[in-house]
């Protein structure tokens, strides 16, 4: 009731309520994860930080980017100079979607559908932070954001838009650097980040 009550304060709306979003069921991935992972961050952050979906440790512990990705994109950030507890953290699917195999559960990617069943969770977000940059990193953010499918190559580095006019940064997703097998490859791809976040950082500023 305390945390409803500061949200009455803050005026957010009633839609990017979490315990609403924990009820979801506009797509069926509610069905395996132990629970919905909102965004976190200030409501008035000026950059939002948009990932795919959460992982394993993520869906355990409620919070995005505390598990293996999200070390890495704080190593990143930090390096960049983006402050992340001032960014507003968040997922394009606020569902993990996985695939039991033994003990583990495997990541799977959300299908197109689901991607469009949760923008109603990321627009109600935008709605009340109304960053004045968002980062999307990984092509299932890009094109939730933009609706662009295109392939990430030749978008990292630039800036694009939502429909709505809000820049989006696309970068690549922490993830797809730690999967990088080649060392060269993968501190070339860590630089092009980093560059990326520095840029995002100017929008904190
Ligand atoms: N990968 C994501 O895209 N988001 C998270 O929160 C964690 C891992």
């Amino acid at each position: 009731a305390p945390a409803r009550a500061a949200r009455i304060a803050e005026r957010l709306p009633e839609r990017a309520d979490p315990d609403a979003l924990n009820a979801c069921t506009r797509c069926p991935l509610f069905c395996n994860a132990t629970q919905a992972v909102p965004g976190e961050g200030p409501s008035d952050a000026r950059v939002m930080i948009v990932g795919e979906q959460p992982g394993d440790q993520e869906d355990l512990a409620g919070r995005p980017f505390v598990g293996p990705a999200g070390q890495l994109f704080d190593q990143i950030a930090g390096e960049a100079g983006l402050e992340r507890s001032s960014a507003y953290v968040t997922n394009a699917v606020k569902h993990f979607k996985f695939t039991p195999r033994g003990k583990r559960r495997i990541h799977q990617r959300p299908n197109i559908s689901e991607v469009q069943a949760c923008k109603w969770w990321l627009d109600a977000e935008i709605a009340q932070v109304r960053p004045g940059l968002i980062v999307a990193m990984g092509s299932t953010a890009a094109q939730s954001l933009t609706g662009c499918g295109a392939g990430l190559k030749a978008r990292q580095g630039q800036i694009e838009q939502t429909p709505e006019g809000t820049p989006v940064l696309i970068t690549w997703h922490p993830s797809y650097l730690l999967r990088l097998a080649d060392a060269s490859g993968r501190m070339e791809a860590t630089n092009e980040m980093r560059r990326d976040l520095t840029i995002a950082a100017q929008y904190q500023q």
